[in-house]
């Protein structure tokens, strides 16, 4: 391989060789729980699965890799990735957190953690200085999502690297909605990049899974002791599915940019739409960050309806083409109502002042024609109309 490879040569091969016994180009199902030692206590590199598998191996490599870390590790969800990762805290710590971030996410830091005496304040991270602001003398860790979940507002990586790094304690950024082919967080200097990579990594809605990456060797060890403690792992069968998705993130993620780019310009011209949140679109407020640091403004679009939630149901149920249901970064196109489903967890009042509306539908991008996914977005546009 040339030094250093482009993004989509690791994509294809990195942390995978030919079979050395077989030949086989595709990394093998390693599916053994337990591996033979030539001498007790004195394994080769893998004794038992949930410690160590080949074929997990092999994709926490490849994802080190595309995030332009040194370590990955690879779990059975995106909330077993931030569990694990949580567990580096201890009663007393305090995280600053993001305010608008996957549903899940809110619910772990209030149901889960908050009980066990580790407290979030969920802040408006758009402006750095609410992040400076937020930082307290027990704040342990910082969590953020950009492009956030469901309103497709930016944080600055680079600013908010800056105000935290002197403190030594971790960046963590949910990577889940750009994928590191259209922007990585370690290289602008995050800790630690998370993933659902149920979502564009895997990419076929077919795998459930989370990730952790960081170029830390102390947080690694730490990291590499609660994936084995914890024990959230992933099968060998879903890392194998995972890596093989992987090969094609990134045309897949260009072609996702393409057709949400062109949708978004539509739709900001068409009855029934009151707004649309996408990040690469001229007049998203923070297109010029969108511009520094994603290669593009992502498969993601979130859509304020000129209605109540009764023109958001019409609208989500005359689709033909989307399918209505959770979830999103597969090669098909999805819609769903985050007030409804993905953030109800969140309560009504904080996302009344988040600006989660009963109005907001979220659309997962695919990569269907971008002619017949707008002749479905106009038919729901106008069965949303039809009071
Ligand atoms: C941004 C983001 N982070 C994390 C998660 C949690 O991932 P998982 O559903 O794989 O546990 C999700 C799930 O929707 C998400 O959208």
């Amino acid at each position: 391989m040339a030094n250093p490879p482009a993004f989509e040569t690791l994509a294809v091969h990195a942390g995978q060789e030919p079979d050395p016994l077989s030949g086989a180009v595709m990394e093998p199902i390693v599916l053994a729980t337990t591996f033979a030692q030539p001498e007790p206590a004195k394994p080769l590199r893998f004794d038992y699965s949930r410690s160590g598998n080949p074929t997990r191996a092999a994709l926490e490599a490849c994802l080190a890799a595309l995030e332009g870390g040194t370590f990955g590790f690879a779990f059975a969800s995106g909330c077993a990735a931030a569990t694990t990762l949580l567990h580096t805290l201890r009663p007393g710590d305090h995280v600053v957190c993001g305010d608008d971030v996957y549903g899940g996410t809110y619910r772990l830091f209030e149901r889960v953690l908050r009980p066990l005496g580790i407290e979030a304040s969920f802040v408006d991270l758009r402006d750095p200085a609410h992040l400076e602001s937020a930082l307290t003398a027990r704040t342990r860790m910082v969590w953020l999502e950009t492009p956030t979940n469901p309103l497709l507002r930016l944080v600055d990586l680079r600013a908010a690297a800056e105000l935290v790094r002197p403190r030594e304690i971790p960046l963590v950024v949910d990577n889940t909605f750009a994928s590191p082919a259209l922007q990585r967080p370690l290289v602008l200097g995050a800790t630690v990049a998370l993933h659902s990579t149920t979502k564009y990594v895997n990419g076929h809605s077919d795998v459930v899974g989370g990730a952790l990456v960081t170029s830390d060797p102390e947080l690694a060890k730490r990291l590499a002791f609660l994936q084995n403690a914890i024990g959230a792992v992933p099968s060998p069968m879903d890392c194998y599915l995972v890596l093989r998705g992987i090969k094609t993130l990134a045309i897949r993620m260009q072609r996702h940019g393409e057709t949400a780019a062109e949708l978004a310009r539509r739709l900001e011209g068409a009855a029934g739409v009151r707004h649309v949140h996408y990040p690469g679109l001229p007049r998203h407020p923070q297109h010029a960050l969108c511009r520094r640091q994603m290669s593009s403004g992502g498969g993601m679009i979130s859509l304020e309806l000129d209605g109540d939630l009764e023109a958001a149901r019409r609208f989500l149920r005359a689709l033909r083409v989307f399918t209505l249901a959770e979830s999103l970064g597969g090669v098909e196109s999805l819609a769903e109502h985050p007030g409804l489903m993905t953030h109800a967890s969140i309560p009504r009042e904080r996302r009344e002042v988040l600006g989660i509306t009963d109005s907001l539908v979220r659309l997962s991008i695919g990569l269907e024609h971008v002619d017949d996914l707008w002749g479905d977005l106009e038919g729901g546009l106008a069965a949303a109309r039809r009071a």
